[in-house]
């Protein structure tokens, strides 16, 4: 079967398409179709750097990818039988992008209802989100700012804040305040010179991961604290923190309903073909945020 290899820290480039066995039905597993896997700037760094995450998916080489949707063609005699024919989210660390995946973990594998898509389900980000909204939730700051706030991970978060009492103050870059606008009419963005003066404590979420950027964001407060998702070192700016998120089965099964309702929005951009793998990466990390850009078998 095809799958997607990183053999080496070359980055996007040295990826390879090669044909690997098939993964064996075991007692305790299920096999995944593939049909969709989303492409994330968390892909990009780990083929040029194997400290990019504190993820443990530096081993080489391995099939890239750690989420996607597909439909279970086989079930091993352990399994929940009815999972024969259903559409699934899988999370796999062991890797997705492959015609077939052998699923373990039934933790890591969701059922999908008929109104969740498979590309809404692959592109779902909504676990770092939910991150964030918890240490939103724990803090006592007066004023929220975020970076990258058309970010997919930036917009889920503004849908998890719908509500919120704190005031939201969004950047983003001058070329996305158009595309801001149209996923949130009833917020404000600003690019960080047009930010205004913001007094009391303000909480900066930062999804970018570049310090002069939030250095500049400071100036704009008079008592600020750094929360990024990126910068995982501090590189010497106020009360700074760095956030990962920590799976969680249940809070996937609540942001699947949540899609299915439509309490949760899919974001996505463009869909690529398998073969063009490379290209989807290129395209996600040249061109502004648009949604999750995707791959499709
Ligand atoms: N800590 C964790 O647990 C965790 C988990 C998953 C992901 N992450 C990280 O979270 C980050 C966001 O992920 P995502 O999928 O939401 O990313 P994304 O949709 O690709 O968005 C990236 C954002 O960065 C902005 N940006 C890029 N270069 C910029 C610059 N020079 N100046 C200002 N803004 C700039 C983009 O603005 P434009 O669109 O205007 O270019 C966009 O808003 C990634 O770095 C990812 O690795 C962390």
């Amino acid at each position: 079967m095809l799958a997607i290899m990183q053999t080496n820290f070359n980055g996007i480039d040295d990826l390879t398409a090669q044909s690997v066995s098939k993964p064996k039905l075991t007692a305790d597993s299920v096999i995944v179709k593939m049909n969709t896997v989303p492409v994330s700037p968390t892909d990009w760094k780990l083929e040029s750097d194997q400290h990019a995450t504190n993820e443990n998916l530096a081993q080489l080489p391995r099939i890239i990818g750690i989420q996607g949707a597909g439909l279970v063609v086989e079930v091993g005699e352990n399994r929940d039988q009815h999972l024969l024919n259903q559409r699934v989210l899988v999370i796999n660390p062991a890797g997705t992008y492959s015609e077939y995946v052998r699923s373990t973990n039934p933790d890591w594998l969701f059922p999908l209802p008929d109104a969740v898509s498979n590309e809404a389900a692959a592109a779902l980000s909504a676990s770092t989100a939910l991150t964030l909204k918890k240490f939103i939730d724990s803090s006592d700051a007066d004023n929220l700012i975020l970076t990258g706030a058309n970010s997919v991970i930036g917009l889920t978060l503004l849908q998890l804040l719908h509500g919120e009492s704190k005031p939201i103050y969004p950047v983003v870059t001058a070329e996305s305040l158009a595309y801001f606008n149209t996923q949130m009419p009833n917020l404000t963005a600003y690019t960080s010179d047009q930010l205004p003066k913001l007094t009391g404590k303000t909480l900066i979420l930062d999804t970018v991961g570049i310090v002069g950027l939030l250095e500049t964001l400071v100036t704009h407060t008079t008592n600020a604290s750094v929360t990024s998702i990126v910068i995982m070192k501090d590189p010497g700016l106020p009360n700074f923190k760095f956030i990962h998120d920590d799976f969680n089965a249940d809070d996937y099964r609540l942001f699947i309903q949540q899609l299915a309702t439509g309490e949760l929005k899919p974001l996505i951009n463009r869909t690529f073909p398998i073969a063009e793998t490379k290209k989807a990466q290129h395209f996600a990390k040249e061109t502004h945020s648009r949604g999750r850009v995707l791959v499709a078998f």
